[in-house]
């Protein structure tokens, strides 16, 4: 009787010391490999541009680009502004380091193609036209954009919006006789949106 309980305890300690081993062996096993640094990740459905004021001025706003079945909805809110029109274009660099944010260099062109309006048939892709600001300072603006991308080479992820001083007239070459930078902000990838 002794003899037996003892042999089953025996057996018990054994599964035991047999389920540790098999767990340590499952702790052990490699990760699954990391997919390739370049391969594509996911598509982005929604950008956003926080805007701060370039040196000496007070304009500040943000720019929200969402993607639907018709193009890249634009929708933004800037304040701060003199009353009237504002040139307002995509960049070429996401960098809104220098005072005068003129780091962010040219419009965003890789299309090769003239200055003009967002409804042109030729137009920078950073070609947005002008916010207008009323008696308040506060500019609203919104456009269904087919121009812009959020993937390939007419991407705006990582590029900037600015504002202008003065009026985009859309013909001037190559930057519409804008004048300075308002306001400068980075386009980045955004939340999905919860509806
Ligand atoms: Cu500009
Ligand atoms: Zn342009």
């Amino acid at each position: 009787m002794v003899a037996r309980t003892f042999a089953r305890k025996m057996r018990l300690r054994e599964s035991a010391l047999l389920v540790a081993l098999l767990s340590l062996a499952a702790c052990q096993q490699p990760a699954p490999p990391l997919p390739p640094a370049e391969a594509p990740g996911p598509e982005v459905a929604e950008a956003v541009a926080v805007l701060h004021p370039t040196e000496g001025n007070q304009v500040t706003g943000v720019v929200h680009f969402s993607r639907t079945a018709e193009g890249i909805r634009i929708e933004a809110t800037v304040s701060g502004l003199s009353p009237g029109r504002h040139g307002f274009h995509i960049h070429e660099w996401g960098d809104c380091s220098a005072p005068d944010a003129t780091s962010a260099g040219g419009h965003f062109n890789p299309t090769g193609q003239p200055h003009g309006a967002p409804d042109s048939a030729a137009r920078h892709v950073g070609d947005l036209g002008n916010l207008e600001a009323g008696e308040d300072g506060m500019a609203s603006y919104s456009r269904v954009d087919t121009v812009v991308a959020f993937s390939g080479p007419r991407s705006i992820i990582g590029r900037a919006v600015i504002v202008h001083a003065a009026e985009d007239d859309l013909t001037s070459q190559p930057t519409g006789n804008a004048g300075g930078r308002l306001a400068c902000g980075v386009i980045g990838i955004a939340a999905p949106a919860t509806e």
